[in-house]
């Protein structure tokens, strides 16, 4: 790939921003959006439940957990994302329910425990520090709370083993992963794991 279209693929959907982060993020509501159901099909959230979500692009996911979870705060740092969001979820928002930071996964600005679970959708890959990200959302991610993530197989760096080693280098345990074919015409192998904290400590 030249470096113009890496440029422009990060523009429109790794970093989106401007009119092509706008058209990116229409574009993943559409393809991405069967993978973020699942995963918040499979987090099996509960009504008193407390959720964040990691890198939620143009919203889908964050809709879907906050319709089945007490309270749901997303954090990306792309402003177009964000701004994607607040109109997507702008009933929820109003409620109370939804909770919008810019931040990233390695500075969420979240408070200590504070999360019953952590989800996140075709993102890990664009951590420039994974040593970073799981630390920290383990330290927002109360004892015994529970991490799913999903992500784009073929864009995984080492793929499942090595996103597994780091979640456990960071303290997660009872770790399993698996592959999934999402419906969507044209979409790729998903990449998924679930994982949690000791219930103490
Ligand atoms: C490919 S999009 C995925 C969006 C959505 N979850 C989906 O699957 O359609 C990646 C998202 O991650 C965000 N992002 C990029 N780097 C990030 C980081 N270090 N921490 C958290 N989010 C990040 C981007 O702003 C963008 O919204």
């Amino acid at each position: 790939m030249t470096g113009l279209s890496e440029r422009l693929l990060d523009m429109g959907f790794g970093h989106p921003r401007g009119p092509l982060g706008r058209l990116g993020g229409r574009l993943m509501a559409r393809g991405n959006a069967a993978t973020e159901q699942r995963l918040v099909d499979f987090a099996a959230l509960t009504p008193d439940e407390s959720v964040l979500i990691i890198g939620p692009g143009p919203g889908i996911g964050v809709r879907a957990a906050a319709t089945r979870a007490r309270h749901t705060v997303a954090v990306d740092p792309s402003e177009t994302m964000l701004s994607a969001c607040r109109k997507r979820c702008a009933d929820l928002i109003a409620d109370g329910k939804v909770a919008l930071i810019q931040g990233d996964a390695a500075n969420t600005t979240q408070p200590d425990d504070s999360a019953d679970v952590i989800l996140s959708v075709n993102n890990v890959m664009l951590w420039p520090d994974w040593h970073a990200g799981f630390t920290e959302l383990r330290r927002v991610l109360r004892p015994g709370g529970r991490i799913l993530l999903s992500a784009h197989d073929k864009w995984l760096p080492g793929g499942l083993p090595a996103l597994k080693a780091a979640v456990t280098h960071a303290g997660f345990i009872d770790t399993q992963t698996w592959t999934w074919e999402p419906p969507t015409r044209g979409a790729t192998t998903a990449a998924q794991l679930r994982a949690h904290l000791p219930a103490t400590g």
